[in-house]
């Protein structure tokens, strides 16, 4: 009787829009599918033939299980981005890091449990470049019986923003790495998979959000793009922010947002217009002129009900793509919500206090034609990160000698002027290497931008954690003077942070999840290229301190 009541639980369960459950199966299978965009047909790998993937809908304090089956020739991994995972690195996601990646042929059960989140989120797949296609969003509802903070909106929908290029990705990233040279920008941006009208190419218009007159919609905005931060804004209409990265922010109204590759955005827009057609806009944002984008900008449209499709749409034009001060209005208005039931916990008390500078170099490459013998690196503290062949988490957890060291540097080898003239000598050095923490150590890190070969903006990603960016700065940061002037009262908590192009952030986090957490740049290149680290979080003492012992199934290298 009861294992029928069990069984029967769990077909239900399967179905995802069932609120009760507590366990969510979801079934992942990774394969090919052509597909066309720009007048021209690819295959692409996708999660169940979807592009952008299938969404996750969660509630907090769920466990989600994913059963990822892989039937590519790529060999494979997602990662659950902005999950804490707290204990359950094995079900983080990063090839390498925290598991071998899942050959072609086999299956992973992803199993984790949501603690302490609620929001929009969004997953991927974390090996090679297969995120450019692999990717979707993640749901976490509040609560059974928990309002959000702000009026309920009477409708919610997902808005993935991605990039689309004509040719194959991966051939796109190992013809960079052979030239030594940037690979190509993409062709277009896309709002959830569609590129919307592009000159020359007859298209099918673009993603239509139908709203009716006088009700109230939260838009779950996702930058799924590889390589590029976009400004998104609706023509006519105010956008209302209410959370980031998972996390409840104080609203304010703004026309237009910014988003980086990784990071949500939670807007409530209200259709107060009546009738009409408004476009919907995402186009990149970029303040160093010489770095390549994509210019174009993608479309969609806000359709209310009632309204012929003849009826001519309203248009709105973009920022300029070098709108820094459109970027910082935004980045400035984010405050923690900090409220009794959303406090802002932020460390006021720092152990380790380090300076981490994010940029490029160039070192030796004979083969590297485009590149006259030289190639474009990436770094953090001048270490070019080396992806290893076995999991780091293994390696840690079993004791596994010589993957890795932990003599990962808290500061610059060299000071020099980071934001300055860049110095005489731009190459780097290799190693996997990573920064030891006692478990709830506390860690402020600032990430300084360099200028060697050009000052970009950094959207830096910490797995395993939420931080808070407690400053923001141009120029180099100055221990003595910037501090005084840090926000440890309400600052954004988040899981991925913009440092300014030539600037610095600081940002603020607990160590209280045991296990070797990656940070990155989220612009794929750049991650490519060795702007990478990783945390490692040693167990504490306590009885629910320890990483958890890895599933039966783990993959193995
Ligand atoms: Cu969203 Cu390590 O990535």
């Amino acid at each position: 009787m009861e294992y029928l009541f069990r069984l029967l639980i769990l077909v239900v369960c399967l179905s995802p829009a069932f609120v009760e459950c507590r366990v969510r199966h979801y079934r992942f299978n990774v394969v090919m599918r052509n597909t066309s965009r720009l007048c021209s047909t690819k295959s692409i790998v996708t999660v169940n033939g979807k592009f952008p993937g299938p969404t996750i809908y969660a509630r907090e304090d769920d466990t989600v299980l994913v059963n990822v089956v892989n039937h590519v020739k790529y060999n494979v991994s997602v990662h659950w981005h902005g999950i804490r995972q707290l204990r359950t690195g094995w079900a983080d996601g990063p090839a390498y890091i925290t598991q071998c990646p899942i050959q072609p042929g086999q299956n992973y059960v992803y199993n984790f449990t949501i603690t302490g989140q609620r929001g929009t989120l969004l997953w991927h797949a974390h090996i090679l470049w297969l995120r450019a296609t692999v990717h979707g969003a993640l749901v976490i509802l509040p609560k059974l019986g928990v309002p959000y903070p702000f009026p309920k909106p009477n409708h919610e929908s997902v808005i993935v923003l991605g990039e689309w290029w004509k040719s194959d990705t991966e051939a796109v990233i190992n013809e960079a790495l052979k030239s030594g040279v940037a690979p190509n920008v993409s062709d277009a941006h896309t709002i959830n998979g569609h590129t919307g009208r592009v000159s020359n190419c007859p298209s099918t218009g673009g993603f239509t959000l139908s709203v009716e007159p006088a009700k109230t919609y939260m838009l779950r905005v996702i930058n799924a793009a590889l390589n590029e931060e976009l400004f998104f804004k609706i023509a006519g209409h105010k956008l209302t922010v209410v959370e980031v990265d998972a996390t409840y922010v104080k609203p304010f109204e703004t026309d237009t947002i910014l988003i980086a590759p990784g990071q949500t955005t939670n807007v409530i827009v209200s259709a107060n217009q009546g009738a009409g057609k408004y476009m919907v806009a995402a186009s990149p944002f970029m303040d160093t002129p010489t770095v390549a984008v994509d210019n174009m900008t993608a479309t969609a449209t806000l359709h209310y009900s009632g309204t012929l499709s003849s009826y001519p749409t309203t248009f709105t034009s973009p920022p300029p793509q070098n709108a820094t001060p459109v970027a910082n209005n935004f980045i400035n208005s984010l405050r923690s919500l900090n409220s009794n039931t959303y406090p802002a916990t932020v460390p006021l008390k720092v152990d380790h206090s380090l300076l981490f500078t994010v940029g490029l170099g160039i070192n030796p490459c004979p083969t590297c034609k485009a590149g006259n013998g030289s190639r474009v690196v990436a770094n953090i503290n001048n270490v070019t990160f080396v992806m290893p062949t076995f999991a780091l988490l293994q390696a840690h957890y079993f004791n596994i000698k010589g993957v890795f060291t932990t003599d990962f540097p808290g500061k610059p080898p060299v000071s020099f002027n980071y934001t300055g003239t860049p110095p005489a000598n731009l190459r780097t050095t290799n190693g996997t290497k990573l920064y030891r923490l006692a478990y709830n150590a506390t860690v402020q890190v600032v990430l300084q931008d360099t200028g060697i070969i050009a000052p970009e903006n950094h959207p830096v990603h910490l797995h395993g954690f939420n931080f808070f960016a407690v400053g923001r700065g141009l120029g180099n940061f100055n221990p003595r003077t910037d501090p005084n002037k840090f926000n440890l009262v309400d600052p954004v908590e988040r899981n991925t942070i913009g440092v300014p192009s030539g600037g610095w952030v600081a940002i603020r986090f607990r160590a209280d999840n045991p296990g070797v957490w990656f940070m990155h740049c989220h612009l794929e290149v750049h991650t490519t290229w060795g702007l990478k680290m990783a945390f490692l979080v040693d167990n504490g003492k306590g009885p629910k301190e320890s990483v958890l012992p890895p599933p039966k199934d783990l993959p193995k290298c």
